[in-house]
């Protein structure tokens, strides 16, 4: 009985929107929405991908969405945009991970970078997941994006885990006696990689801890007071200690924050974070009594933090074993308490571009697309990852491009072997890149390409000189622009097109 009233109700609904079809075409009811292209069959990527098209929910203005090309034959009927149709809600995918927002339509057709798409990526990882320090749960969220949209584009998927040993702190402050002689506690956070035990030492004011901030006589004994600020937190504390400190307090430049940074190296001096008010209470005690001794204390231990790369492989065709390999890779972690937009929400963004428009090109080749994790930590991710490479993967790998921090700064910066950073200037330039400048050899090992080079593997390094925001809270979304991103993807097209020809 059900089937006879469905299939009447069926007919009787086929007869009522062709009707309306018509009517609606009569009167020039309008346009067909674009909701008509993702069921033309000239796009059948669109249709398969069950991706949803929202943006991702984000408080800053959404990328420009692409306008996906008008189908040029007329499709069959169009799908009438009567309210009164049941929406058409896509399969679930089962690659979705359930913690973040979808990805951007990956299967769209464009065969161009699109600086929009890879800027989509960019506001999902630095405003939407934001901080995506090393170990936390962002970097895990940040990487199950990744994955995601990596399986989207039909990579071959992997998340290679590792672990690092860093520290955890167990209870860490100061104290002092002020001037009316009473005790002034204040709780700190250690630094990751800080020296570990108590000091109690005249404390001095070293402005930003540059070396040109210290003070004439050195601060042999010393405990160094310093504002966040200028240069990285291992810079502050190498150039206090060479200078003879025996501890380094750091107050935040940033009002209501707690500062809880990281080190690249191991430090052997306690050095302790601090919120910028409570640095206002030790810089106000410095106007009164010149100097004072203060007790540091940094209680931390060790302990082994997980991490993720993110690998996806476009292998190449057939069954050669024996194919060239091209990796391109960037970091997606970031330091704590900065969003990490440009370093290096930029660049893994352009590598997921990149895996989008590059997945069906020089099927010769393997493809692979890494995002590397714990970056910041000392290189982590990529030093782990070159460890797993077997001596016939290093012959075959012909070149690693390394992306990160790409949309801020006038000159763009190339860096590497030298025969791929000709290719790459060339390419720049002709894109219209304006400033390009070689990138000199002591810059190369604050990034991913260094584990690369250091296994004698040909790198090549895109780079911009001078972000003012560089690990900084002000590192945000807003700073990026896609054309910049677009500008890299492209050159870096450009270099791989000359060299898989050569
Ligand atoms: N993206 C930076 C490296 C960088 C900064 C390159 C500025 C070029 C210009 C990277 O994420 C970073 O901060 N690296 C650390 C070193 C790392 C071993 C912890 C650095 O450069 O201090
Ligand atoms: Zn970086």
């Amino acid at each position: 009985m059900s089937k006879k009233f469905n299939k009447f109700a069926f007919s009787g609904l086929i007869k009522f929107f062709l009707l309306l079809f018509l009517i609606c075409n009569l009167a020039a009811c309008g346009e067909p929405t674009t909701t008509v292209l993702s069921l033309a069959p000239t796009n059948p990527a669109t249709t398969v991908s069950g991706e949803p098209t929202a943006p991702p929910a984000t408080t800053l203005a959404p990328a420009t969405p692409i306008a996906l090309p008008r189908p040029t034959s007329a499709p069959t009927i169009a799908v009438p945009t009567a309210t009164s149709l049941p929406a058409i809600t896509p399969a679930p995918s089962g690659t979705l991970a359930p913690s973040v927002a979808p990805t951007v339509p990956a299967t769209t057709t464009q065969l161009d970078f699109s600086g929009d798409l890879a800027m989509s990526h960019v506001t999902q990882l630095a405003s939407v997941i934001g901080p995506r320090v090393a170990g936390t749960e962002a970097e895990r969220k940040a990487g199950d994006y990744i994955e995601n949209h990596f399986r989207q584009l039909g990579l071959t998927v992997s998340r290679p885990a590792f672990q690092v040993s860093t520290s955890l702190d167990k209870g860490s402050q100061l104290s002092f006696k002020n001037s009316s002689k009473q005790t002034v506690e204040i709780k700190g956070n250690a630094f990751n990689m800080s020296g570990n035990g108590k000091v109690n030492a005249p404390l001095v004011f070293a402005n930003y801890g540059r070396k040109t901030d210290i003070p004439v006589g050195g601060l042999q004994g010393r405990i160094a007071l310093v504002e966040r600020g200028e240069i990285p937190f291992e810079d502050k504390v190498s150039n206090v200690m060479q200078a003879g400190a025996v501890g380094i307090v750091v107050y935040n430049n940033l009002a209501d924050q707690p500062l809880k940074g990281t080190l690249g190296t191991q430090a052997t001096i306690p050095a302790l974070g601090i919120t910028k008010a409570d640095g206002a209470k030790l810089r106000d005690e410095l106007l009164v009594q010149t100097t004072y001794p203060l007790n540091l204390e940094v209680n931390i231990t060790n302990q082994s933090i997980d991490m993720t790369n993110v690998v996806g492989v476009r292998p190449a065709s057939g069954v050669a074993t024996d194919s060239p390999i091209l990796i391109l890779g960037g970091h997606y972690d970031s330091v704590p308490d900065s969003p990490g937009a440009n370093d290096n929400a930029s660049g893994t963004a352009t590598v997921m571009e990149l895996a989008r428009v590059l997945k069906d090109r020089y099927p010769q080749y393997e493809l692979r697309f890494i995002a590397f994790a714990g970056e910041e930590i000392g290189l982590t991710g990529s030093a782990n990852y070159v460890k797993t490479l077997t001596a016939s993967e290093k012959n075959r790998l012909k070149a690693m491009i390394n992306i990160d921090m790409i949309t801020v700064g006038d000159t763009l910066l190339l860096g590497g072997d030298t025969s791929l950073v000709r290719l790459a200037q060339t390419a720049a330039l002709d894109l219209g890149a304006g400033n390009v400048q070689v990138m000199p050899a002591a810059a190369l090992g604050g990034s991913d390409n260094y584990s690369f080079q250091q296994v004698s593997i040909p790198t090549l390094f895109f780079n911009r000189e001078n972000d003012p925001n560089y690990h900084r809270f002000s590192d945000s979304v807003d700073k990026v622009k896609p054309e910049r991103l677009a500008l890299v993807g492209r050159s870096v097209m450009k270099v791989i097109d000359v060299l898989t020809k050569s």
